[in-house]
């Protein structure tokens, strides 16, 4: 059985580094995150990468699409899936990842990412939770390697949560925390799923959503939430 943390740092520790980047990944370690949260997305030549929008221009000012532009071309800031893993591996850091895929590319994106898994996945790290708003994505990587857990990510779940878990395997709920009702949270730990809502940065929310059942909470904050959740 898949075994989450409290908390989960989101993109890294996003309110203190800038986004899915490997300075972001050490700072939530530092804050005391033992796992992240990043966006997984392929360049035009099918590799890896981690960045949360098709284009580059908000994190990095380069003005191209990801799904344009060669990994070889990439902004230096942009790390690559691979030298996500090796610095988890080096931290310590388990993983929650989040296949992002551009348009049209929702299948290869998740069957890339999880041969990559399977390749490079450091053993002495905690088993990974794959996750993704493109149920096609979550349905690819459960055929090609069904042993990575997955969760359904749903912005605002609807009645049709349980069929859409159930058609992808899922073992987990990732939900936002801002949507997520009371008798929807029941629902999900009635049917013994694992709780996640994003994203989440007030302590008082974050005590709430954990009474409501949320097992884990990802936050731009880590240090703060963790904080929040030991007292
Ligand atoms: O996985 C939780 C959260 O990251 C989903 O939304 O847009 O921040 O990737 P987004
Ligand atoms: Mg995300």
């Amino acid at each position: 059985m898949l075994q989450l943390p409290k908390v989960i740092g989101h993109r890294g520790a996003m309110a203190y580094a800038p986004e899915n980047t490997l300075e972001s990944f050490r700072e939530a370690h530092r804050r005391g995150a033992t796992w992240v949260e990043i966006d997984v997305k392929l360049t035009s030549d099918g590799v890896p990468i981690v960045v949360h929008d098709d284009s580059l221009k908000r994190t990095t000012g380069v003005d191209r699409l990801a799904a344009e532009t060669p990994v070889a071309e990439l902004p230096a800031s942009v790390p690559t899936f691979e030298q996500a893993i090796a610095c988890f591996g080096e931290l310590g850091l388990g993983c929650n990842i989040e296949i992002k895929p551009c348009k049209g590319r929702e299948e290869e994106t998740a069957r890339v990412a999880v041969a990559t898994l399977r390749r490079l996945w450091p053993a002495n790290l905690p088993a990974p939770l794959l996750s993704s708003f493109k149920d096609a994505s979550l349905a690819a990587a459960c055929a090609a390697v069904p042993e990575f857990a997955r969760a359904l990510l749903v912005d605002e779940l609807k009645d049709d949560w349980r069929e859409r878990a159930r058609a992808v395997e899922a073992v987990g709920i990732n939900t936002s925390g801002k949507r997520l009702t009371a008798p929807r949270a029941v629902e999900i730990k009635q049917a013994g799923y694992l709780l996640s809502t994003y994203t989440v940065n007030d302590p008082d929310v974050a005590r709430v959503l954990v009474a409501m059942g949320t097992d884990c909470v990802i936050t731009d904050m880590p240090d703060v939430i963790l904080a929040a959740l030991a007292r």
